[in-house]
C-alpha cells in the first residue's frame, strides 16, 4: 500500500492508495476500533464508521460538521445482513433490494432496535445501502460490522468523488483515507423510502425512477414517485433530511444553461457575453461537452490567458459523464478562482433527474432572494387578481410557453369581472414554475422562438424559478403538464392538492367530449418535453399547447369566477 500522511489539528491523516485486499486489512482494523476511515463507493467518498458504535459515529459528525439531525446511511457488504438492521423487509423492499442491490440505490426500511439513534437521527426508519464498488464491499466485509457513512466532504460543498477532495476537505480530521480512484457514477445513491406499499423517491440518482417502476411492474406493486426535495422548504418534517441543507455547492455561482443541443454553444456565448459585460475582468468557469467547449475555444480565443477555464465532459448526449464529473468541475472550476461557472442543462428524464437536482443545489435555491416570487405573492394577495400557475421540471420550456399563451389567450378574452359581483373588475393571469427549476434561467431558445413565429408572444423576458410554498398558496389554479408533475405537487404540497391538476385531468371536468379530448391531447400521460429537440418539436409542443389552453379557456374562467365583460 502506498501511504502518504498529512497532518493539521494534530490528527495524521494517513492517504492509503489500494493496491489488493491486503490494503484494507488496517482500514477494517481501524473502523473495528472505533476510527472513521473514508473510502471510496461507486458513487461517492464515503466517511465510514462502525455503525453500531455510538462514540465512532459522533466521531463522522464532527469531522464532517454535520447537523446531527440529519441521519447516516447503514453500509452493508451481503443482502444477509439487511434483516438484523431492520423490522421488516416489505415485498417492495424485497424486489428493490433483489433488482438493484448492490448498486447505487439506498434503501429507507423500519429500523430494528440495534441501529442507534444517533445514526438515524431518531428517525424510526434506517437507510440501507450496499455498494457495488469491490474496495467498499471488501471492506465493509473485512471489517465484520456495517459501516454507517455519510459523503466524505465538509457538510456544505460538492460530494467527493476523487480521494484528493477528501483530503481537501477533511485533512487532519480523519484517521485514513483509502484511495481507489476515482468514483464510476459521481452522483450520490438513489434514496428510496419502502417503507409503504409504494417507492417513494426521496433523493433521485443513477437507479432511476424508470427503473424503479418497470421492477415494481415486474412483480405487480404499483409505484408513484414523488421527490419531497422541496417539502423542507415548508417547514414540515422533511422525509429525507439531507434534502434541506444546502448542498453541493460551490464557491462561486453557477448559472446552468438551459438550451437543446444544437442551440447549446450560442446559450453558452451570449450568457458568456452578458457575464463579460457586467464583469470584463471576471474569470468565467465553463463546465461543458466536448463540442461546446471546442467551439467556445474559438470564439473566447481573444480572451486574456486564465480568463476562461473550461472542464470538458464527454460527448454533448452524454449525461452520464456530465454527472460522473460535475462535483470535480465545480470543485476544479472553483480553485481555478472562477466568479462564474457555467454548466449544461439536460432533460429531466431518466438519469437527467439526478444530475439536474445536483446542478440546481450548486446553483442556489435562493427562493427567499427571488424578487419575482415577491411581487407574485403580492399580486396573488391582490383580491382582484385570479391567477393560473402553470408547472412542468425546469420551469424553461412547457410551462413558459403555457404561460405565454394563456396570457395572450386572455388578453383577448378579456376584460373581466367577477361572476358573483359583476361591477367588480377582475385580473386574470398565468406565471409558471418548475418542480427542480434553478432561479433566473431563461426560457429554451427554441421555446422563445416557437412562440415568437407562431403568435408574436415574446417569452424572452421569462426567468425560472421553482414551485414554493407561497407561490401555490397564492395561485387559484395550478395545471401541470404531465400527472407525474400533478401526484408530485399533490403530495409534497398537501394544502394545495385541492387546486392541482394535470392538463389530462382538467378536462374530465369539462363538458369536451372524451375523442376531442384525445385528439387535443394526443397523450394521456400529458404534454411531452420538448426540452433539446428541434424548434419544430417545440412549434408542435406551442400548438399543442395553444389548441388545449383554448378549449379549456371557458373552464378556466368559470373556475376562477370570472367572466369576460362581453358575456354581461
Ligand atoms: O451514494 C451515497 O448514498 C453516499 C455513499 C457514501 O454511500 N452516501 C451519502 O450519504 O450520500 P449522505 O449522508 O451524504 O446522504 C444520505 C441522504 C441524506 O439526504 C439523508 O437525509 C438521507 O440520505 N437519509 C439517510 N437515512 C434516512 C432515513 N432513515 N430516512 C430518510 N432519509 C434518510
Ligand atoms: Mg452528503
Amino acid at each position: 500500500m502506498g501511504a502518504r500522511g498529512f497532518e493539521t489539528d494534530g490528527l495524521v491523516t494517513e492517504v492509503a492508495v489500494y493496491r489488493s485486499k491486503d490494503d484494507l486489512v488496517r482500514p477494517a482494523e481501524l473502523i473495528r476500533s472505533g476510527e472513521v476511515v473514508a473510502f471510496p463507493t461507486e458513487t461517492v467518498y464515503g466517511l465510514g464508521a462502525n455503525a453500531l458504535d455510538k462514540d465512532a459515529i459522533h466521531k463522522i459528525f464532527k469531522a464532517k460538521g454535520r447537523p446531527s439531525d440529519n441521519p447516516l446511511i447503514v453500509h452493508v457488504a451481503e443482502k444477509e445482513q439487511i434483516s438484523a438492521l431492520v423490522s421488516e423487509i416489505t415485498p417492495l423492499a424485497r424486489c428493490l433490494i433483489d433488482e438493484f442491490m448492490p448498486g447505487p440505490i439506498t434503501l429507507v426500511m423500519r429500523r430494528s432496535q440495534s441501529v442507534p439513534d444517533v445514526v438515524t437521527a431518531g428517525l424510526d426508519t434506517v437507510g440501507i445501502r450496499i455498494p457495488a464498488h469491490p474496495v467498499a464491499r471488501e471492506l465493509i466485509a473485512m471489517a465484520g460490522v456495517p459501516i454507517a457513512a455519510p459523503s466524505a466532504n465538509r457538510s456544505g460543498s460538492p460530494s467527493p468523488t476523487k480521494a484528493e477532495h477528501v483530503l481537501k476537505d477533511l485533512k487532519g480530521r480523519i484517521t485514513l483515507i483509502v484511495d481507489g480512484g476515482d468514483c464510476d457514477v459521481g452522483l450520490e445513491s438513489t434514496v428510496v423510502d419502502v417503507t409503504g406499499h409504494r417507492p417513494v423517491v426521496l433523493r433521485p440518482g443513477a437507479i432511476t425512477s424508470e427503473m424503479i417502476r418497470s421492477a415494481c411492474d415486474k412483480i405487480g406493486l404499483s409505484y408513484a414517485q414523488v421527490s419531497v426535495d422541496t417539502v423542507s422548504k415548508m417547514g414540515q418534517t422533511p422525509r429525507s433530511p439531507g434534502q434541506k441543507y444546502r448542498h453541493y455547492a460551490p464557491k462561486s455561482p453557477v448559472t446552468v444553461i438551459h438550451a437543446g443541443k444544437e442551440m447549446m454553444s450560442q446559450a453558452y456565448e451570449q450568457t458568456m457575453i452578458s457575464f463579460r459585460q457586467e464583469k470584463p475582468e471576471g474569470v468565467m468557469g465553463v463546465f461543458a461537452s466536448h463540442e461546446v467547449c471546442e467551439a467556445l475555444r474559438k470564439r473566447f480565443a481573444e480572451e486574456a490567458q486564465g480568463q476562461v477555464v473550461y472542464y470538458e465532459f464527454g460527448s454533448e448526449d452524454d449525461v452520464f459523464s456530465a454527472g460522473q464529473k460535475l462535483y470535480d468541475a465545480l470543485r476544479s472550476l472553483d480553485d481555478s478562482g472562477s466568479d462564474r461557472i457555467f454548466a449544461p442543462g439536460f432533460g429531466s428524464e431518466g438519469y437527467g433527474v439526478a444530475y439536474m437536482n445536483r446542478l440546481e443545489k450548486a446553483a442556489g435555491d435562493d427562493s427567499d432572494l427571488d424578487p419575482s416570487a415577491e411581487s407574485i405573492k403580492l399580486d396573488g394577495a391582490d383580491e382582484d387578481c385570479r391567477q393560473v400557475l402553470f408547472v412542468c421540471t425546469g420551469n424553461t420550456c412547457r410551462s413558459p410557453m403555457a404561460e405565454g399563451i394563456f396570457n395572450s389567450l386572455a388578453k383577448e378574452a378579456g376584460p373581466f369581472v367577477f361572476h358573483d359581483c359583476p361591477t367588480r373588475d377582475a385580473k386574470v393571469f398565468a406565471t409558471s414554475a418548475g418542480i427542480f427549476a434553478s432561479f433566473g434561467s431563461p426560457a429554451a431558445q427554441n421555446a422563445v422562438e416557437a412562440l415568437r413565429q407562431l403568435y408574436g408572444i415574446d417569452i424572452s423576458g421569462h426567468r425560472s424559478r421553482r414551485v414554493d410554498e407561497t407561490l401555490l398558496s397564492s395561485t387559484h389554479l395550478i395545471l401541470t403538464m404531465t400527472q407525474e408533475h400533478a401526484m408530485f405537487l399533490k403530495a409534497a404540497f398537501p394544502p394545495a392538492s385541492g387546486r392541482v391538476y394535470d392538463i389530462f385531468s382538467y378536462f374530465e371536468n369539462t363538458n369536451i367530449p372524451g375523442e376531442m379530448v384525445r385528439e387535443l391531447l394526443k397523450s394521456p400521460a400529458g404534454i411531452p418535453d420538448p426540452f433539446g429537440a428541434s424548434l419544430d418539436e417545440y412549434i408542435k409542443t406551442a400548438q399543442t399547447l395553444e389548441h388545449v389552453l383554448s378549449a379549456l379557456m371557458p373552464y378556466i374562467l368559470e373556475n376562477l369566477g370570472v367572466m369576460p365583460i362581453s358575456l354581461i
